[in-house]
């Protein structure tokens, strides 16, 4: 059989997604796997529409689809994106219909489940006949029985192709609104209170509902809110991942554009970061993800730490529980407060107004008051990840990362906890003593709640 594998990684075969494809390739030689390095050729797909048209026609002609991907920043890569946002521009979504397909990830599993929900998605709006997606840890390859489970998946997708077994959807397609906003006057402004509140768009219609809600939020405030439009941006390109920003923090396209520059000067100093954007098929914009992919040249190092990070979006956010909870774990894994979001499907410009006059003076209260809420999962589990992985396996080449998380405490293991592991030992050593054991036992419930009591009578 064909099958058509669409690489996302922006490193071309220079990579460890394509290697788990070449693994695959030498186990099954009775099916060709043809490599489209979709990402590292994004430029050439954009500019030249005989060289898309080209990856289109291997879909068409293929018995199958795999897309492989490395993950990128809570979803794929900018880049990848961007050609699935072509894929409905030029209207060739017809080439994947029908199409057996299956997705495969490399990746340190850092919100690998948002990254393969978005594609399970994709590939349901397409109508294709999706298998199973795959994610793999970046260096599970170096395991005899995770290279065995591996060669299981692969050969289910083939024998489905060959059976054309069953397949089922797993998402509702989106349902976008049609309402077009009409902002009214504001009564009165919101005092700044100086906070610095920095809204990064991207607007490409002045008329269009996302710039509106942008400039209303401005217009609520009396000072302090700067717009910067993400299409003004210089930015040369996708980030590529390769790691020359992992010692020090200086991207690779340092002197090529102005993103380095700019994020430093005009970004990282913000009380208040907002994001703005349309919905673009199941995510915000490529445009977008181009920025949150090169904000990488600052590792995993947090950076909004106790700032405030919020959304205007424009779109049907609301069946999108996926981006939702990207929205969140981002502002989480930036340390910052995750002010919230505010989208136009109320449908009604007064509403939509209040709405954002709102957000805009909860903005400066949670700012001026230093309001950061408890993380949730996302951002406790997300620290964990990235706090093991600095500690041994990317604390080469992350040498930057290190010593930031050395320098800012972020190596909490749990076996530093002494308190606790001291008291738990002492406790496991008094219950060998089976009196004992059912005292302890008896008081568990009301011994527990003590301090925690204390508190509430005493603070
Ligand atoms: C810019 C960038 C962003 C990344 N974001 C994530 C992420 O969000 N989650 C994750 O688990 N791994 C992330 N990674 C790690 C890669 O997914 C992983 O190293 C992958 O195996 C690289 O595959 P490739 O060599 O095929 O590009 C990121 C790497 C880079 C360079």
């Amino acid at each position: 059989m064909k099958i058509a594998v669409l690489n996302g990684s922006p490193k071309g075969e220079i990579s460890v997604t394509v290697q788990y494809i070449k693994f695959i390739q030498k186990k099954f030689p009775q099916h060709e796997l043809k490599l489209l390095n979709i990402s590292h050729e994004i430029q050439e797909l954009e500019k030249d529409d005989k060289a898309f048209q080209d990856v289109i026609a291997e879909v068409e002609k293929s018995d199958g689809v795999i897309w492989a991907f490395p993950l990128y920043v809570f979803l794929v890569a900018s880049q990848y994106k961007r050609f699935i946002e072509m894929i409905w521009e030029k209207k060739v979504a017809d080439a994947f219909k029908g199409k057996y397909t299956c997705v495969i990830s490399t990746s340190i599993h850092f919100f690998d489940n948002t990254a393969h929900n978005y594609m399970r998605g994709i590939c349901d709006d397409l109508d294709m006949k999706f298998t199973e997606s795959f994610s793999a840890d970046m260096d599970d390859i170096f395991n005899d029985e995770k290279r065995r489970i591996l060669l299981k998946w692969a050969a289910d997708f083939f024998t489905a192709i060959e059976k054309q077994s069953p397949t089922s959807k797993a998402y509702a397609p989106v349902v976008p609104g049609k309402f077009s906003y009409k902002p009214g006057s504001v009564k009165s402004k919101i005092d700044s209170q100086g906070q610095r509140i920095k809204i990064l768009a991207d607007i490409t219609d002045s008329n269009s509902n996302i710039a509106k809600m942008v400039n209303r939020f401005k217009d609520s405030v009396k000072e302090g809110v700067q717009i910067f439009n993400v299409r003004d941006v210089n930015m040369k390109g996708g980030c590529l991942g390769c790691m020359q920003c992992a010692f020090d923090n200086i991207c690779f396209y340092k002197d090529k554009d102005d993103f380095m520059e700019f994020f430093n000067t005009e970004m990282r100093d913000a009380d208040v970061t907002i994001f703005a954007s349309e919905i673009k098929d199941r995510f915000i914009t490529s445009r977008i993800k181009m920025f949150w992919d090169r904000r990488f040249f600052n590792g995993h190092i947090p950076l909004n730490i106790n700032k405030q990070i919020g959304f205007i979006i424009s779109g049907p956010l609301g069946q999108l529980a996926n981006l939702q909870e990207i929205l969140q774990g981002l502002a989480e894994m930036s340390d910052a407060n995750f002010t919230g979001v505010v989208t136009d499907e109320c449908g009604d410009s007064a509403q939509l107004d209040a709405l954002i006059d709102d957000f805009a003076a909860k903005c400066v209260d949670y700012s001026t008051q230093k309001y950061v809420r408890p993380r949730t999962f996302l951002g406790v589990g997300g620290h964990k990840i990235f706090r093991d992985q600095i500690w041994a396996r990317l604390r080469f080449p992350f040498q930057a990362d290190y010593k930031f998380y050395a320098e800012h405490g972020m190596f909490d293991f749990p076996q530093d906890d002494k308190r606790y592991v001291e008291f738990s030992q002492q406790m496991t050593n008094m219950i060998q003593d089976p009196k004992m054991r059912d005292v302890v036992r008896k008081m568990i419930k009301t011994e527990m709640l003590k301090g925690y009591q204390k508190v509430v009578e005493t603070k």
